[in-house]
């Protein structure tokens, strides 16, 4: 049977999360919408992997050239670090009370990456447990451009960062959304091939 997402996920209130392929300009706009508002309310800004354990050994493998271990072996380790991150102490889950919570990549990014080699049924068993975002943005831009930025931006690149990977991944990333379609989460698709002061405007009113 094919992969689908349950209609009924519970959706975390206020949570925001990003996504997109390497050299989309997360980062930028994650430091960007920390200064901003929504309505009155403050931006709690956060990524994955965190800077906590699980997510720091998750860097080296990612900045490694030698897989330091199986496809599956990174997605439960994903999976571990984000339970940390919502549950863990300082756990984001009691943030949403009194402020947006945005997260540079989650549970969708498992999907779009460890999904090359993992199966989305495995991949589901190990994030079920974890909520929907309220809203979904998804950072948009032609493959060469991202290919453009991470050249010019990083010395090292980690080991999705090459050309044909960002088009599996971009591919699997248009899978998903096709997949959440049905779900409660608001996806909103931006195009984000433009100067970043200007990102950060067009999703700040999007929101
Ligand atoms: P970034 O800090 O530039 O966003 O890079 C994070 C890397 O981690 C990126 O290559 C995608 C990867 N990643 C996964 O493979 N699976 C995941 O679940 C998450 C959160 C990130």
């Amino acid at each position: 049977m094919p992969f689908v997402f349950p209609k009924d996920q519970p959706i975390a209130k206020n949570m925001i999360v990003l996504e997109g392929i390497d050299g989309a300009g997360k980062s930028q706009l994650t430091r960007a919408l920390s200064t901003k508002t929504v309505r009155g309310t403050s931006i709690f800004t956060t990524q994955e992997p965190t800077d906590g354990l699980i997510g720091t050994l998750l860097r080296k493998y990612l900045d490694s050239s030698s897989h330091l271990f199986s496809p599956r072996t990174a997605a439960y380790l994903f999976a571990a670090d984000r339970y940390e991150h919502l549950h863990g102490s300082d756990g984001i889950l009691s943030k949403n009370d009194t402020s947006y919570v945005l997260i540079d990549r989650y549970i969708f990014s498992s999907f779009a990456y460890q999904g090359l080699n993992v199966g989305y049924k495995v991949l589901w068993d190990l994030n079920r447990e974890f909520p929907f975002p309220e809203t979904l943005i998804y950072l948009d831009l032609p493959i060469e451009v991202a290919w453009q930025r991470i050249r010019k931006n990083r010395m090292a690149k980690d080991h999705f960062e090459t050309i044909a990977l960002l088009e599996k991944i971009k591919e699997r990333y248009e899978e998903i959304l096709r997949l959440l379609e049905d779900s409660e989460v608001n996806i909103l698709r931006i195009q984000a091939d433009i100067p970043p002061e200007r990102l950060a405007e067009v999703v700040i009113q999007a929101l």
